[in-house]
């Protein structure tokens, strides 16, 4: 075995023999005897978190990523020690630490070997920059595969690639392009069905190397800062995605018109074309909820300003696109116009706000209003400061929503397409360069907007939009993958983006509809919007300057079939905001990839295209043009096409026909999906019945719905309705239980069950052990009943 000393020569620092040993509660601390601290504390039983020091020092402890409310707490620890080696123990795993190397390896309690370090901890001197690039090595087993990384565009298993994190605006990017707008240093690797999750909490530019230098090494570094990562042991990927999503949080939920369709371009002005668009809308009968000013609507691109040319009197342009249902959500970008006239930046200026350079002068950058100064969000004074802005917008002139671009910060006209990286930061008082600061400060200014608009829409819910981000960023705002491209090879990025985000804990995503460069034709288009329809954020954007990117603008036929999936999405609005509520309270993804579905059948670790809309609804897009159908992985189980009913039975691909009207969509067998009628935007109709789509099944399957106001806080006090619905079906009789929780009124008395599958024919039915006449549950020939919501348990027997 080679020493680390004699790995020395190849410029790295290495960790030598453990010389001190002390534990503080749930810290345990090794010290080597050139001078590297190993901190291991025990978060859970699950998660361990390694943070390494050299020269016997650690770096303030602070983190913009963590959720402060994280679950914490493990049943049990044990500390054992061999003349070899020192054992960590918890009710979950084994962490064995090498005494010479400080190596560990990480096990399950039965012994499977799960994760464990090659070279492990090592490091060189930065002598640039000062600090050290600090580096972990470990050894990637036969058969392992590696997802997640945020927004890659690349195949959704990593094995073979290597990756960086930086946020950078990445205009029409390319497949395999990196890095993107966003920053999330956290994976998953997955062998032998056991997963594991390693979250790289360092903000400085990281790398992540799966299996592509050397075939049986994963690396990962960072050009500064600590080596400090949190393992998380599953063995399920859900488990591993759902701990790391509680590390760093989930978004409250936001008001459900934020899940209706929206509307977007570059631009939409004047005020004339604004409100010819919103009628369009209404006149072809196509459901949308939210318009987009997007940078034109202010006076030379001045935040918080208005054109007052284009727009007149904003507020009642806003108050009456809110008459017939939409809400205004408006652009603010980062960079403020260095012009001596403009008061926010004699505000900025007077208060010491800017960013500045190593050396003193400002730091300034082109943008869209010309040169721009930066305000320092990573200052909580400039946060607080930059959160009042939002007064007069939000609270006076009535806009809803907020959409914050730009802010890598994205710079025109140089090289590095953002700031310089000696450009000084507050980091809320550990000062920093650019090179720390670089990958938060997107997130820290969409904090402040989240803040601002929280504050001042109160009591409606906020909702923000931001394009840069990293890891935790999913507590602020929702994300959009940045500026794609109109091609069908872009349709295909957008359906892995989203799924990959989902596995980084940011399931409140979506893409450009249709593309953002570039013109699509409507076929694209139309198959974009029907993979768009189940994406947790639904916009269709463009940049403007070729044709028109809205529903109509592609001929009737296309017109006809954006409009049913637009249709279909407001249908299942109740299903998908239920899921959003399980993102919300549990973690829980809202898209799954077919992995982390059935990590079992190893029939998905490379599959793509083929995803799980929530926990029930299998989709798969159509990604090529002239298609009239295609080859799918259907996972494990009984799916039921969604389209004609029809039962196949998973675990193998399949052709599934799908006309230029149709995206392959099946329904797990079981689930109770719950659907309200088509409405034009959210609130237009009071749901007078809620109808759910129940799927027979032989055995049993758990389906949930999630109802409340839809906006307002009000579900914090309890006022929520959640009803747990219990399906088991037999050869002559199926039975639903229901229960309920929450003291929320919905506003329908009954629900309607379309019954699918059914394998008998009705002949009782029993509401809470009561027999029931078929009319009272107006049986239709359809097997369609109509039962009072409240019901506990529903039989049907049949022969
Ligand atoms: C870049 C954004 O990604 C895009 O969505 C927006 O339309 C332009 N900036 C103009 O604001």
């Amino acid at each position: 075995m080679i020493t680390n000393t004699e790995l020395e020569y190849k410029g790295n620092l290495y960790p030598n023999e453990i010389v001190d040993f002390k534990q503080d509660t749930d810290k345990i601390y090794f010290t080597t005897a050139n001078g590297v601290i190993l901190q291991i504390t025990v978060l859970r039983n699950s998660m361990i978190r390694f943070r390494y020091a050299t020269d016997h020092n650690f770096e303030p402890d602070f983190s913009y990523a963590l959720n402060k409310n994280a679950l914490r707490g493990y049943n049990e620890l044990d500390i054992r020690e061999t003349p070899t080696e020192y054992i960590i123990s918890t009710v979950r795993m084994n962490i064995l630490i090498d005494k010479k190397t400080l190596r560990t390896q990480i096990s399950d309690p039965e012994g499977n070997i799960i994760c464990e370090d090659e070279l492990g901890f090592h490091w060189e001197e930065n002598y640039e920059y000062g600090g050290n690039i600090v580096k972990m090595s470990k050894i990637t087993r036969t058969g392992e595969s590696y997802y997640g990384m945020g927004d890659k565009a690349t195949h959704s298993n990593l094995k073979g690639k290597r990756v960086e994190n930086w946020v950078t605006d990445q205009y029409a990017y390319g497949k395999d392009q990196d890095p993107l707008y966003k920053a999330i240093p956290f994976y998953v690797g997955l062998t032998d069905n056991k997963a594991y999750g390693i979250f790289f909490d360092n903000t400085f530019k990281t790398h992540f190397d799966f299996a592509h230098e050397k075939k049986h090494v994963t690396s990962f570094w960072a050009d500064g800062g600590e080596m400090n990562y949190y393992f998380i042991y599953g063995p399920t990927m859900e488990k591993v995605v759902r701990l790391y999503t509680d590390l760093t949080g989930t978004p409250e939920l936001p008001p459900l018109w934020a899940l209706g369709f929206q509307q977007s371009k570059w631009s939409y002005f004047p005020e004339s074309r604004v409100k010819e668009i919103a009628q369009k809308f209404r006149d072809l009968r196509i459901p949308c909820d939210g318009l987009y000013l997007d940078i034109d609507y202010m006076d030379g691109f001045r935040c918080f300003t208005w054109d007052k040319k284009l727009f007149p009197d904003p507020k009642k342009m806003i108050a009456d696109l809110a008459e017939d249902g939409f809400k205004t959500v408006v652009m603010i970008d980062p960079g403020i116009k260095i012009d001596r006239d403009y008061w926010i930046y004699q505000e900025a200026m007077e208060k010491d706000y800017f960013c500045k350079r190593g050396d003193g002068p400002y730091m300034h950058g082109k943008v869209w209003p010309g040169e721009c100064n930066f305000p320092d969000f990573t200052n909580p004074k400039v946060r607080k400061w930059w959160a009042e802005l939002y007064k007069e917008f939000m609270a006076d002139i009535g806009v809803h929503a907020v959409w914050n671009d730009m802010n890598e910060p994205a710079v025109m006209e140089v090289p590095s397409k953002t700031a310089p990286l000696d450009t000084r930061h507050d980091y809320d008082g550990h000062p920093s360069t650019h090179r720390k600061a670089h990958n938060v400060y997107g997130m820290q200014m969409v904090r402040a907007t989240y803040n601002g608009v929280k504050k001042h829409v109160y009591p409606k819910r906020p909702f923000v939009i931001t394009r840069a981000a990293y890891a935790g960023t999913q507590r602020y705002a929702c994300t959009w993958t940045g500026d794609n491209v109109a091609t069908w090879e872009h349709l295909w990025l957008a359906n892995v983006q989203m799924q990959r985000m989902c596995i980084s804990g940011y399931s409140f995503v979506g893409s450009d509809i249709g593309g953002f460069a570039e013109q699509p034709d409507g076929e694209l288009f139309a198959r974009w919007v029907q993979l768009g329809i189940f994406h947790p954020f639904c916009r269709v954007h463009s940049s403007g300057d070729h044709g028109d990117q809205e529903p109509w603008s592609f001929g009737e036929e296309i017109t006809d079939i954006v409009r049913k999936y637009i249709e279909l999405r407001y249908q299942l609005l109740p299903y998908l905001y239920t899921m959003f509520y399980k993102y919300s309270k549990e973690g829980l993804p809202m898209l799954r990839a077919l992995v982390m579905y059935d990590q079992e059948d190893p029939q998905t670790h490379f599959r793509t295209d083929e995803f799980i809309f929530g926990e029930q609804i299998l989709v798969c897009p159509i990604q090529e043009p002239n298609s009239k159908g295609r080859r799918m992985y259907v996972p494990r189980g009984k799916w039921y096409n969604y389209w004609n009913g029809e039962v196949i039975k998973g675990g193998m691909e399949k052709w599934v026909v799908a006309d230029i009207d149709k995206i392959p969509m099946f329904i797990k067998e079981g689930a109770m999906i719950p659907k309200y009628p088509v409405q034009q935007y959210v609130g237009e109709l009071k749901v007078l019945e809620l109808l759910v789509d129940v799927y027979f099944k032989l055995g049993v399957e758990n389906s949930t719905v999630y109802e409340d106001a839809q906006d307002g806080f009000d579900y914090k006090k309890g006022r929520y309705s959640l009803r747990n619905f219990k399906l088991n079906g037999k050869e002559n009789e199926l039975i639903i239980q229901q229960f309920k929780d929450g003291s929320f009124i919905t506003s329908y008395e009954t629900i309607k069950m379309q019954l699918h599958g059914l394998p008998f024919t009705i002949e009782a039915v029993l509401i809470d052990s009561e027999k029931v006449s078929l009319d009272a549950v107006k049986l239709l020939e359809n097997n369609c009943i109509e039962v009072p919501k409240e019901f506990t348990t529903l039989q049907l027997l049949g022969s």
